[in-house]
């Protein structure tokens, strides 16, 4: 049976599922924002909901996600778990009438997901998915001097998320890093991958590939390479995106230069006289731009417009639309790396 849940424009009464890693932060920027009040956190161990007791006097703990959705205080819900129990508890949620934001990936098959958002509508709930880097000031910006009248024609993308792990015991490196690469690689383009070719290997002795190079084709001949690794020394957070009339570089461990531009770029330009089939090289030199970026957390961000979403029933950015066209391409790249590398359509 559903709640009602509370009208439009009152404040929200927000839970907490999954005190790990992650949800500490999660309920530090719950328990903070204006229009919001976080009441409830859940978690199966009894060690974290002792800590969560500890730092929130005023919020409830319970270790079943039944019983935190059965609760009449609560009307939407941040799930911070391991992403192998997100699709079952978004599914819980949606199906008890509360909004949802969840961690990516969504769920780990397309079918489930493709499910989840038809839930979401048809419940008429928000559906939302965790991509805290949609978020961060350094992408927004980074999108901005990717105007096309600016930027010129796109010509790739390259990302690299390597880092001694965190190594998770239920999905691979892909599944885990890589979803916030495609997302930021969507979000620039405004468009989804048509195929994705991808290599892994497995050096740490799990049973899931922890490095992995994975190669996205979209539209018009533009690629994106996305390298993540948990078994790298030299954490880099970076994505760098080449035009013809610029290279824009997003360096998330950058405090001083988040973004810098290079107003340089090389195009095609008017066939040869008398020489066929050659064109003249258009190099275009210019500066070297480290914009302002105005600092602000992307999770506080990501929450804020998650409330605002559930307040005004205007769609957030990262919906379940968006969500599944990460999880359809992630589903390509696995299926590419297990024919090492064979290009697969997303
Ligand atoms: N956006 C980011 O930058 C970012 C960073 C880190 C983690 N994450 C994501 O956050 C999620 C959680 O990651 P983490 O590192 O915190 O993991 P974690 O393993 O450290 O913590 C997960 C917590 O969930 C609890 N839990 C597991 N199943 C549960 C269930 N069914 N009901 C209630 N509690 C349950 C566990 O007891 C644990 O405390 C993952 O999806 C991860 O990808 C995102």
């Amino acid at each position: 049976m559903q709640h009602d849940r509370r009208p439009a424009g009152q404040r929200v009464r927000l839970a907490l599922v999954g005190f790990g890693y992650w949800g500490p932060n999660y309920a530090r920027v719950l328990n903070d924002l204006p229009d919001a009040e976080l009441t409830a956190v859940c978690d199966r161990s009894a060690d974290r909901l002792a800590l969560v007791r500890q730092r929130y006097r005023a919020v409830t703990t319970c270790a079943s996600e039944a019983e935190l959705f059965a609760r009449d205080d609560v009307d939407a819900v941040v799930i911070a778990t391991p992403a192998s129990t997100h699709a079952d508890l978004v599914r819980a949620a949606l199906e008890r009438g509360l909004h949802v934001l969840v961690e990516k990936p969504m769920a780990l098959d397309t079918d489930s997901a493709a499910a989840l958002g038809r839930l979401a509508d048809t419940a008429g709930r928000v559906l939302m998915v965790g991509y805290t880097f949609l978020y961060n000031a350094g992408i927004r910006k980074m999108k901005e001097y990717l105007a096309p009248d600016q930027f010129g024609r796109p010509y790739y993308l390259h990302a690299t998320r390597t880092n001694l792990g965190p190594i998770r015991a239920d999905v691979n490196a892909v599944w885990d890093l890589a979803p916030h690469d495609i997302a930021i690689f969507n979000y620039l383009l405004d468009a989804e991958p048509q195929w994705a070719s991808a290599v892994g290997t497995r050096v740490l002795r799990t049973d899931r590939d922890d490095i992995a190079f994975a190669t996205l084709g979209y539209a018009d001949g533009v690629v994106g390479n996305i390298h993540v690794s948990w078994a790298d020394p030299n954490k880099v957070r970076e994505v760098v995106v080449v035009g013809s009339r610029r290279r824009v570089v997003f360096d998330d461990l950058s405090d001083d230069e988040r973004v810098r531009i290079f107003e340089r770029g090389v195009s095609v330009g008017d066939a040869i006289a008398d020489s066929y089939g050659e064109f003249k090289l258009l190099v275009r030199d210019g500066d070297i731009i480290s914009p302002k970026v105005q600092p602000s957390e992307p999770l506080k961000n990501q929450c804020l417009e998650f409330v605002e979403s559930v307040r005004s029933g205007r769609p957030p950015l990262a919906t379940a639309r968006f969500g599944l066209g990460v999880i359809k391409t992630l589903v390509a790249i696995e299926a590419s790396m297990r024919s090492r590398g064979a290009a697969v359509d997303v």
